[in-house]
């Protein structure tokens, strides 16, 4: 009895230390997600954003005027990708986490054929950042409720086949494992070799950078290209 009130005092501070930490940067975010909330205000910042991108291959953040940005749904979407994020266990040069996914199909795409002679390409669809029945986009092209059961993330899954078919996709496990290993929400990119995390995208959508994935794979080729030399 006694120790159980201990591991429950413990499990509360631990709890409360977490949203101390993760409190700022959330608050944050809120105030821009508020603003946000103001077109003049929402159009500039997304300009801005536009032209701070250094790669046109880079997907730009759009949101259309009708989105509601400061929402109940929408700051617990973001606390929840923030508190993913804070406790994820892949880190850079550490190991990579093995998380358990489910086959959808095989095939393969663009920037996966460019190199396929050095790299594996596997998509992990994890919960949607914006299901119909949440924070709501109405940019999204499909309007997909929260996945309550494996089928209903397999038959989502396939709508991204659907859309560029050739790529070889998984979809986490509904104990949404993967995404909490890689604090993968909304959407995240990393390169993993050795079974070691060798790059780690930032989160996205702003810190998801296809340039970047395509930078490491360029210097890695070149590495593998140099002729190796012997210190004797
Ligand atoms: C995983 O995510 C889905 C939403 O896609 C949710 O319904 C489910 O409860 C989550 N699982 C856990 C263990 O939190």
């Amino acid at each position: 009895m006694h120790d159980s009130g201990g591991a429950q005092i413990a499990q509360a501070l631990k709890h409360a230390a977490l949203c101390l930490m993760l409190l700022p940067r959330f608050l944050l975010a809120a105030v821009m997600l508020w603003l946000l909330d103001f077109l003049c205000i929402r159009r500039k910042m997304l300009l801005k954003m536009g032209q701070s991108q250094d790669s046109a291959e880079d997907p730009p953040v759009c949101v259309s005027d009708a989105n509601k940005m400061f929402t109940v749904e929408s700051l617990r979407a973001v606390w929840y990708g923030q508190k993913l994020d804070f406790l994820k266990s892949a880190h850079l040069g550490r190991t990579a986490p093995n998380t358990e996914v489910v086959l959808v199909h095989e095939r393969r795409p663009r920037i996966v054929r460019q190199y396929a002679d050095i790299a594996d390409f596997l998509v992990v669809y994890i919960e949607e950042a914006h299901p119909s029945d949440g924070w709501v986009s109405t940019d999204a092209p499909y309007q997909i409720p929260k996945h309550r059961c494996l089928e209903d993330r397999l038959r989502a899954a396939q709508l991204m086949l659907s859309e560029v078919p050739g790529s070889n996709v998984v979809v986490d496990n509904m104990d949404n494992s993967s995404n909490a290993a890689y604090g993968a929400y909304f959407e995240r990119l990393y390169i993993v070799r050795d079974e070691q995390v060798v790059y780690q995208g930032g989160r996205g959508p702003e810190g998801y950078r296809i340039s970047e994935l395509r930078h490491w794979l360029e210097e890695y080729r070149n590495s593998l290209l140099r002729p190796a030399v012997l210190h004797v």
